[in-house]
């Protein structure tokens, strides 16, 4: 089938070249020049595991390929939309700019080439209410097309198996229930290739499939920060977080998952969705249910504050001229993405405050090169850590976590880690003469 996939970030490209994998002839669009001209030759423009393969596959076997000319369009039965929807730059609330444009230009292809049944199918996280009006403006283009709200729930670093066999699958369909009925039997056919593995397909009205994302990230949010303030606890009380979060996890109730205590949650996806979900409510009145999000959101920015905090205090109050070796760039590893990273906090503000700070990141450094040229990098832990008088680990690449203790305290000033993401195993840096500092762990401080 002919599918258009409209904003080629990184929801839209793994989506396209996901739908190509299914067999579907993709067309990819998006303004960025340059992004599409990376694409065609088949180099994914963002770090992504699995995702090159697939992207190269599609462009080689002709079925996947891009453009940024929307009237290649023309003629898809689907038409998936995966624009970005940031925050704005004043306020909390959504910026829903590049969603307008690419709906203004995708109608009037649509308009000038009519496929009967066809279908545009939102992807993107927005604003509970957003389906509907996308549908009343194609009615009044004159644009006989059907709006699906099909959320994605994809993780970065797990993308493509996100894509390819999510936990669930959701079908916002409109009141029309004969438009709704045709919308969902051909969006059953697009995803045949992912339905077949069995998982959950949910079908609801507008306003629920666009609440069960932003209601989605707002809960892990939510864990993210719940473990966060309990580590707060403990670091008043001398427990351990990491042996707290195990004992909870082991509740099935709890479930063991996004209970990691550290520096917090970032990245283009939960910090934002919360703000907009709680701007949200605002602009319909009911801003009190989700005051409590105020707090997460609170919470999490503490938790990097802490680490700074933590750095402050190890030199006895001033970072300044101090060497510090920061591993970890990304907000998370097996991602290049520095949107909103915790890691880059700690790493601007002790630059800020006079650090001699040294970053390094398995496969974030050209991204930060170019964005934040005044920060020093080196390409590997070792060469980060040579003179420092303090190492912290903000990101938990595996290429971190799995360093000796031993071999890099040979090249270190000063033995003294912070290990911002609990994912080191403090009595065996201790063994090696290293004073451990964890993220709630008051016990090792
Ligand atoms: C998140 C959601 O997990 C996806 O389901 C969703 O589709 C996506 O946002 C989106 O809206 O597009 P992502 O931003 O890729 O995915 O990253 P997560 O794996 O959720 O991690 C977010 C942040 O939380 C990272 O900074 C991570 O380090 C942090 N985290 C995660 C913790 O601090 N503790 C944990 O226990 C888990």
């Amino acid at each position: 089938m002919k599918l258009s996939v409209i904003g080629c970030g990184y929801l839209g490209a793994v989506h396209a070249a996901s739908m190509a994998e299914l067999g579907h002839e993709v067309v990819g669009v998006d303004v960025d020049v340059d992004r599409v001209e990376r694409l065609s030759r088949g180099e994914p423009p963002f770090y992504e595991p699995g995702f090159a393969e697939l992207l190269r596959r599609g462009v080689d076997e002709g079925r996947l390929r891009f453009t940024t000319d929307m009237g290649d369009v023309a003629g898809a039965r689907v038409h998936f939309v995966g624009v970005g929807t940031p925050q704005r730059e004043s306020g909390y609330a959504a910026d829903l700019s590049h969603l307008d444009a690419a709906m203004t230009s995708l109608l009037a292809v649509m308009a000038d080439h009519p496929v009967p049944g066809a279908l545009v199918v939102g992807k993107s996280t927005v604003p509970v209410g957003t389906a509907a009006r996308l549908q009343e403006w194609c009615g009044s283009e004159g644009v006989a097309a059907t709006v699906v709200w099909n959320p994605e729930f994809l993780r970065e670093g797990f993308a493509v198996q996100d894509t390819l066999t999510p936990d669930r699958v959701v079908y916002g369909l409109p009141e029309d229930r004969a438009a709704g009925e045709a919308a969902r039997d051909l969006l059953d056919e697009v995803y045949a290739g992912v339905l077949s593995h069995g998982m959950p397909r949910l079908v609801t009205n507008y306003q629920t499939a666009e609440l069960v994302k932003v209601a989605a990230n707002s809960f892990l949010a939510t864990k993210i920060s719940f473990i966060n303030a309990i580590a707060e606890l403990c670091e008043a009380t001398g427990a351990d977080v990491t042996r707290l979060a195990e004992a909870l996890g082991h509740d099935e109730r709890i479930g063991p998952k996004f209970l990691r205590a550290g520096v917090g949650f970032g990245g283009g996806c939960l910090p934002k969705d919360i703000r907009a979900f709680m701007a949200r409510a605002g602009e319909l009145g009911v801003d009190q249910a989700l005051t409590f999000l105020r707090e997460v959101d609170a919470i999490n920015q503490r938790r990097r504050q802490h680490a700074v905090a933590m750095a402050e205090r190890h030199f006895g109050g001033s970072v300044r001229d101090r060497r510090v070796a920061i591993l970890g760039a990304a907000f998370k590893p097996d991602s290049d993405d520095l949107r909103d990273s915790p890691a880059l906090y700690v790493a601007t503000r002790l630059v800020g405050q006079g650090a001699d700070v040294v970053v390094t990141d398995p496969i974030a450094l050209p991204g930060l090169h170019a964005r934040y040229p005044h920060i020093q990098t080196a390409p590997n832990a070792r060469a980060a850590c040579v003179d420092a008088e303090l190492v912290m680990l903000l990101t938990e690449w595996t290429d971190f976590t799995g360093l000796e203790p031993d071999q890099l305290g040979s090249v270190v000033k000063e033995r003294a880690i912070i290990d911002g993401r609990n994912a080191l195993d403090p009595a065996r840096w201790e063994a090696a003469g290293w004073s451990y500092r964890g993220m709630g762990r008051a016990s090792t401080t």
